[in-house]
């Protein structure tokens, strides 16, 4: 990958459950991450899709019956419709019922069963239906596998465990591989006890709903091996040289905790076998609670996004998700929370700026921005502030402190309005019109650079806002609003809710 190009990844969720909150959050913060390096002026590529091979789509299917493949193609939509809804700006979309991602997946079990390191062995274990795999006896008393029988059968097994010292050492070596620190301790920790090699095939006799292996026709592959790949399958591994060059190794692949054993250890040891660099970052966030329980279709405590937007709005959602949360830590959603913060974050700080500042100019400057004039002390603190924000802004998102960037702007914001309290351009305009006019200019200024910070968190409001000001583009020098220049009418950016 060259320095300047980002790709960023989001798990691919499996086609069979209906989108709730949770994963719509993966998904907005990777699209937060890729508007803010697009901004940056980066090449960027931001690949979300749907895993769809496997037990539980075949069993579904079966249940409406109606082929697999049909019933993929009816519960996609689902997934496209949310994000769509939610303004997610992904780059490609992939399935891995697609034709380019089954001949990669093809290619690389090819490879790495003429390297030597997948071989056939009887096996006859505990196996766990709702997790599709094998399962250790002290892993069936934890509890936490449903539907366990003992099995035994021939499969393959991948030499996972040939990789162990490999993959600690890439670990240790390079910091940032695993994010936060706590997760890629938990990973160290696991992998204190020796790596078990990893069965990756399936008898069609019990699942036929996959891809199939090129040396066996009577299996199929194992759904992580299969779904994994679709991280170098978008890219153009084996289609586009050129392409995949240029984006791998992804920058990040954003995760949420429950899928870190599989991204952090079957996936590198897999590219290792294969001889494909590993990507640079796996990131695992929290998860979403409600009342304690994580948010989820088993519990049955699912949020609905699409009612949320449409209740509220889609930037406020966005706004809530990414405050919210402290990257790496579970966050707690109450639509208490949510008015609280669209209440006193949108509707009191960031809108009521704008609408207080555009007010004052229509009224007071024939609707146009007026002159910034010689700046005093007062003016001169908010704009030295705003001339730093950006370069903090970006130190916070670099160190994936999405929250903190947020309030940081936020904070800006509210100094600003305390600015206005003092300063009461309102009062000031009768007798000093000049000095009334710089106060608006600097309040709107960093309105301005404000909006800009925002916008990859809330793409639709602030470019209203931008458009209100007459100032659209994402410049972030302070001087970008130009005197002079004609105000839009705009709705209120975000009306109080009760
Ligand atoms: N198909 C696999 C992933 C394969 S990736 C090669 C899978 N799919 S899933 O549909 O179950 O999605 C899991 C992901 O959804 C989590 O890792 C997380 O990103 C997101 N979330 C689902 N519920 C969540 C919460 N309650 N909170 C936060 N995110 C969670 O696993």
């Amino acid at each position: 990958m060259n320095s300047t190009s980002f790709y960023v990844t989001t798990p691919i969720y499996y086609v069979n459950d209906k989108p709730h909150i949770g994963h719509a959050y993966t998904t907005l913060l990777a699209d937060v991450l890729a508007r803010y390096h697009r901004n940056l002026g980066q090449e960027t590529f931001f690949l979300t899709g749907l895993d769809e091979h496997g037990q539980k789509v075949q069993q579904a299917a079966e249940k409406c019956g109606v082929e697999p493949m049909k019933h993929c193609d009816k519960m996609a939509p689902r997934f496209i419709e949310l994000w769509d809804k939610l303004h997610i700006s992904y780059d490609d979309f992939i399935r891995t019922t697609e034709k380019r991602h089954k001949k990669v997946v093809q290619g690389i079990l090819q490879n790495v069963y003429d390297s030597g390191d997948i071989y056939e062995n009887e096996y006859e274990g505990l196996y766990s239906v709702s997790e599709e795999r094998f399962i250790t006896e002290k892993e069936a008393e934890s509890g936490e596998f449903r539907d366990i029988k003992e099995l035994k059968e021939k499969n393959y097994f991948f030499r996972m465990g040939k990789y162990q010292e490999a993959l600690i050492n890439h670990i240790k070596t390079n910091p940032k591989f695993i994010q936060p620190e706590h997760r890629k301790n938990e990973v160290l920790g696991f992998l204190k006890q020796p790596l078990n090699d990893l069965c990756i095939s399936r008898p069609k006799s019990r699942l036929n709903w996959g891809i199939e292996l090129p040396f066996d026709s009577d299996y199929v592959t194992y759904v992580w091996f299969d779904a994994l790949i679709n991280y170098i399958t978008a890219p153009g591994f084996m289609s586009d040289d050129n392409s995949f060059q240029k984006w791998w190794p992804a920058s990040y692949h954003l995760i949420g905790k429950d899928i870190l054993t599989t991204h952090a250890v079957y996936w590198p040891t897999m590219l290792m076998s294969a001889n494909i660099e590993l990507p640079k970052s796996i990131f695992a966030h929290g998860w979403w609670l409600m009342a304690e329980s994580k948010i989820s279709k088993s519990v049955g405590n699912v949020v609905d996004p699409i009612s949320l937007i449409d209740d509220y709005g889609v930037d406020p959602v966005r706004y809530y998700l990414m405050r919210e949360m402290v990257l790496g830590q579970d966050a707690n959603f109450t639509i208490e929370s949510f008015i609280k913060r669209y209440n006193s974050d949108l509707a009191n700080d960031f809108g009521n700026l704008l609408s207080r500042v555009s007010t004052l100019m229509k009224k007071n400057y024939d609707g146009k921005i007026p002159e910034s004039g010689e700046l005093t002390e007062a003016e001169l603190i908010i704009k030295s502030k705003g001339e730093s924000l950006g370069k903090l802004v970006k130190d916070m998102i670099e160190e994936m402190r999405i929250n903190d960037a947020i309030e940081e702007t936020m904070q800006y914001i509210r100094s600003v309005n305390k600015y206005m309290e003092e300063s009461a351009p309102w009062k000031l305009v009768k007798e000093d019109k000049e000095a009334a006019g710089r106060v608006l200019y600097t309040a709107g200024e960093a309105l301005r650079i404000s909006a800009v910070l925002l916008s990859p968190v809330m793409p639709n409001r602030t470019e209203i806002l931008l458009e209100a000001l007459n100032a659209k583009g994402g410049n972030l020098d302070w001087g970008g609003l130009k005197s002079g220049s004609e105000l839009k009418d705009h709705k209120p950016l975000f009306p109080r809710v009760k």
